[in-house]
């Protein structure tokens, strides 16, 4: 089977400097895309910019995803360089804060929701005029296991997740027409740095040790293994690409087949 060439497609993806982000970006640059990412943390920027490994590849930009004048700023550098795109992935997710909902505090709540669900708007409003100059194109949004699930404990991320496959259902209805598909990935146990935070403040909460509740994130798949970052830019790499040139409105788990969240 040969590999979908993304050869020439630019991409916008947020959050996009580390973690599932930057394995979507080397994924995608990888089959010949531009990507055009930003991210909150500063000195990642400046460390990607700085590789001469990427010139042409990656233009990455300083911007809090939650603050919508940072984002029409971003995509404002953008449009110095292209005026059309192919592709926005909204990537951008906190995990936000684990307890028992009477335990949380509104502030972080809140956050959770503006920093996982307002974001998404801010970046699809700004990319959906390029995408339509560009004729047809794509929308991916990250969603999570969380977000076809129940998640006991970590409820606020539960819910921003839950309204990102509402937004996905409802974007591919409202862009269907203008060739612009729309769909969601819900990612499962993912090895990386931020289940490692996730199993640490889950086992604080629960005052038990580290490896029973990784063990137990493991086991919720039947494939009882860990999904990588990459396989998710792979499936990024296939929604962008004429391989799913019909496909729109899904959520796609990339969770070898979980089947509980709890
Ligand atoms: N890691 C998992 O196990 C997992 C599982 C399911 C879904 N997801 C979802 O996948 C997406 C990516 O997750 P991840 O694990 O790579 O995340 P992460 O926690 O590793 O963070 C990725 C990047 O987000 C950046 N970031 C944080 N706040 C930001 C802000 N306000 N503005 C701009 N950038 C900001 C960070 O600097 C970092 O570079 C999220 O939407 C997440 O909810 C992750």
């Amino acid at each position: 089977m040969t590999t979908q060439s993304l050869k020439n497609k630019k991409i916008v993806i947020s959050a996009g400097a580390s973690g599932i982000g930057w394995a979507i970006t080397k994924v995608c640059i990888s089959r010949g895309a531009q990507v055009f990412l930003c991210d909150i943390n500063q000195k990642l920027i400046n460390k990607i910019n700085k590789n001469i490994k990427y010139k042409n590849k990656i233009f990455a930009y300083e911007c809090d995803a939650s603050n919508e004048y940072e984002v029409i700023d971003f995509f404002s550098k953008i449009l110095k360089k292209t005026k059309k795109i192919d592709s926005l992935i909204n990537n951008i997710g906190i995990a936000g804060p684990t307890g028992t909902l009477d335990k949380l505090d509104s502030q972080e709540w809140e956050k959770t929701i503006q920093v996982n669900v307002i974001s998404h708007f801010y970046f699809t409003k700004q990319a959906i005029p390029m995408i339509k100059k560009n004729k047809s194109g794509t929308i991916i949004n990250l969603s999570s296991g969380a977000g076809i699930m129940g998640f006991p404990l970590r409820s606020p991320y539960a819910a921003s997740k839950w309204a990102i496959v509402g937004l996905t259902k409802t974007l591919a209805m409202e862009l269907g027409k203008f060739k612009i598909r729309v769909n969601a990935i819900c990612p499962g146990t993912i090895k990386g740095d931020r289940m490692k935070r996730v199993v640490r403040d889950k086992a604080k909460f629960l005052k038990t040790s580290q490896r029973l509740i990784e063990k137990e994130f493991i086991s919720m798949a039947s494939m009882n293994g860990w999904i990588y970052e990459e396989d998710i830019g792979k499936m990024c790499a296939f929604l962008i690409s004429e391989d799913s040139e019909r496909i729109s409105g899904q959520i796609i788990g990339v969770d070898g087949n979980a089947t509980r969240l709890d």
